[in-house]
């Protein structure tokens, strides 16, 4: 596991996007996998700037974004589609029908689970996945469990979740309680992992999924039986594992 302590959002923003920028020069067909949250804003914004400079193309990339939440149409103002296309997609020169999220609106949610695994399989699966991290170590919207699901799932959402999530609704009533996670499983599928985490507040389960036992009940703990993880974080983030764990960090 590779691990980078940056000073602040700004320089992790900036590694995490040039790590996605040396991907997709060194293979313009391949596919990504995104993430949603305030943390990937910065490194969306910056891939956007070097694809409007010309250093990348987005043009044969396809990608597969881990969540959606159950219930939000596609033009749903906080839909992760819409998040996407605002933050990302809309900067680049995508195309979009290389872009794929699950469909909230699926009526038939085992179906659309099914399609999910599908596309990611028939595609080869992913050759980087980007994750940020919940407060309680959920990747994608995996929440703490009693065992780890490997294929896409409906997951129901934690209360500290729905309030974590509700600063992008008008209130927590507002926030779905269901969403459409890729499983645990296909995240570790991927051929490498770029997990990004900002601020105090991520401190601890930084700390969880880093120095912690594998254990469902940290889902971002699987992360260490991965051959191929990047973590990037600014000092808050880190600050648990400086304190007590500082060879992590060398
Ligand atoms: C959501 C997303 C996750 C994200 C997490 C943390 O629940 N489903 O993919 O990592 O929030 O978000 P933030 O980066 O806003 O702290």
């Amino acid at each position: 596991m590779k691990i980078y302590v940056e000073n602040d959002y700004a320089s992790m923003s900036r590694r995490a996007a040039d790590i996605i920028a040396a991907e997709i020069k060194n293979n313009p067909n391949c596919v990504l996998g995104f993430a949603t949250g305030s943390t990937p804003t910065g490194t969306y914004a910056r891939l956007g700037e070097l694809c409007k400079s010309g250093e990348i193309s987005f043009k044969n990339v396809t990608t597969v974004n881990l969540d959606e939440y159950k219930g939000l149409s596609p033009d749903h103002p906080q839909s992760y589609r819409c998040f996407m296309n605002k933050n990302l997609f809309d900067l680049t020169d995508i195309l979009p029908e290389n872009t794929h999220l699950p469909n909230g609106l699926a009526e038939d949610s085992d179906a659309e689970c099914k399609r999910y695994d599908k596309l990611i399989k028939d595609l080869g699966n992913t050759d980087l996945q980007l994750l940020g991290i919940g407060h309680n170590g959920h990747i994608g919207f995996n929440e703490p469990n009693d065992r780890f699901i490997p294929g896409t799932n409906v997951i129901d959402l934690t209360e500290s979740t729905i309030q974590a999530n509700s600063r992008f609704f008008e209130s927590a009533q507002g926030v779905p309680t269901q969403a459409f996670t890729m499983g645990i499983g296909c995240i570790m599928s991927a051929k490498s992992i770029l997990m990004i985490a900002e601020g105090k507040g991520k401190a601890q389960a930084l700390y969880d999924a880093l120095c912690g036992p594998v254990a469902p009940s940290c889902p971002a703990s699987i992360l260490q039986l991965h051959p191929n993880v990047t973590v990037i974080g600014d000092k808050e983030a880190f600050s648990l594992i400086i304190e007590k764990e500082p060879k992590l960090c060398i």
